[in-house]
């Protein structure tokens, strides 16, 4: 898939450079034309003689070429490219892309690149695990730049811990896998619920649950991306989606979401229930906020029964249109799946458990078992939520 396409690969100043090398040196060999773009640090590490004669191009550094005085245009750069590739990108590198510090040519092009960008971290496991690396990579994750997460393993400082770039041989495959899958859900209409619902008691108050909406928000933009025309209806989270195709349709309540869904199900070919929806809502919201009585006696809330949206499109699922549910779990895990399953006339289930370590709630990672109607079971390590947003299509893709 990378015959012909236009990769820049980004380098910067880091032990993992080394490993630029091989990752250029497959790029080429699948065919891409690789333009590369070095940090000042960069060069400390790995020479630009070895990586030009590689690609088969000048690489960039600086803002003018020494001698001729020529100027590197970082825009032209950017719009050529159809994928940006930095690997390794160090945490100062990740730091300036996150505030737009363009000091140099890499961040300078990374700001100008049109075409999608994977980033792949490499640094030592407390640079890796500090508050601003983290915050700058979701930061970063939530403009929709792919991450390729480190690998676990000796760093350079001998330590073992996280913060080990990924294989050149896997970066590949993620760019692989990205174009391949490109276009695959183009003319696909798909529902997609995101987030949590927020169910009224007073002016000041719900019920509601952690969900983040990172995870159905994942599967909207790996939608998007592949091509699919995507109604994204979210309960009350805090990020939003980025991608053109996807129509944001935002709700607070259960019985809104069911309303929402019921809009627009009909024209869809594929719908994803990922919505932490609450099964209960108060039977009266107040209109005035509820006074803690002198006393501090118990209150009580009388709750009744939402709507079950997915059971309720199940019903109405017409012939060629699939739906997807999610069983989040805490125990009994697959045979409660696969009673929703059932119940709720969905053709596959994703089930996670919040037993499993990054799975579920809030998490950039979740591990799930996908079981289809036939009864098909994969259980899948713990990935990426846009990793198992991919399974997930290609699950229904397959169906
Ligand atoms: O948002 P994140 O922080 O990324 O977390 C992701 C997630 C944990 C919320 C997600 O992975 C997930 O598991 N979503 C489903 C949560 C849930 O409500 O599961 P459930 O087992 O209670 O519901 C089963 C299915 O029925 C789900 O598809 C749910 O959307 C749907 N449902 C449930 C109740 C209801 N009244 N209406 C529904 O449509």
């Amino acid at each position: 898939m990378l015959k012909g396409k236009h990769i820049i690969l980004g380098i910067t100043g880091g032990i993992a450079a080394y490993k630029s090398v091989s990752l250029l040196r497959l790029l080429v060999k699948a065919g891409a034309e690789v333009q590369v773009v070095i940090t000042p640090a960069g060069k400390e590490f790995i020479t630009p003689v070895t990586l030009s004669a590689l690609s088969g191009k000048p690489v960039i550094s600086e803002f003018f070429t020494a001698n001729t005085g020529q100027w590197n245009s970082h825009v032209d750069i950017g719009l050529w490219a159809d994928a940006m590739v930095i690997a390794p990108a160090t945490a100062s590198t990740i730091g300036k892309m996150a505030n737009g510090v363009a000091d140099n040519m890499l961040v300078t092009t990374y700001l100008s690149a049109k075409a999608p960008v994977f980033i792949a971290p490499a640094m030592d496991l407390d640079m890796m695990a500090h508050p601003s690396t983290t915050r700058n990579l979701a930061t970063l994750r939530s403009w929709g730049n792919h991450i390729i997460e480190p690998a676990t393993g000796e760093l350079a400082s001998h330590l073992m811990g996280r913060g080990r770039m990924e294989e050149p041989e896997r970066i590949v495959e993620v760019l692989d896998r990205f174009f391949d899958t490109k276009d695959t859900l183009k003319g696909k209409k798909i529902l997609i619920t995101a987030g949590p619902t927020h169910e009224k008691i007073d002016p000041v108050r719900f019920i509601g649950n952690y969900s983040s909406g990172k995870m159905g928000y994942a599967i909207a933009e790996e939608a998007a991306a592949r091509g699919a025309e995507v109604t994204l209806v979210s309960g009350p989270v805090e990020i939003a989606p980025r991608h053109e195709s996807i129509t944001l349709v935002k709700v607070e309540s259960a019985l809104e979401m069911l309303a929402a869904c019921e809009e627009h199900f009909d024209s869809s070919d594929w719908a994803v229930m990922c919505a932490a929806v609450a099964d209960y809502r108060p039977e009266h919201s107040a209109s005035s906020k509820i006074k803690r009585g002198d006393k501090g006696d118990p209150m009580e809330l009388r709750l009744v029964a939402n709507p079950d949206i997915a059971a309720t499109l199940g019903k109405r699922k017409r012939s060629g249109q699939l739906i997807a549910g999610f069983a989040l779990e805490t125990d009994n895990e697959t045979d409660n799946a696969i009673g929703k399953l059932n119940r709720k006339n969905l053709d596959m289930i994703v089930l996670n458990s919040l037993r499993d370590k990054g799975a579920g709630f809030r998490t950039d990672t979740n591990k799930v078992s996908i079981i289809t109607r036939g009864g098909e079971r994969t259980d899948y390590p713990l990935k990426s939520k846009t990793e198992v947003a991919s399974d997930i299509l290609d699950t229904l893709l397959k169906l």
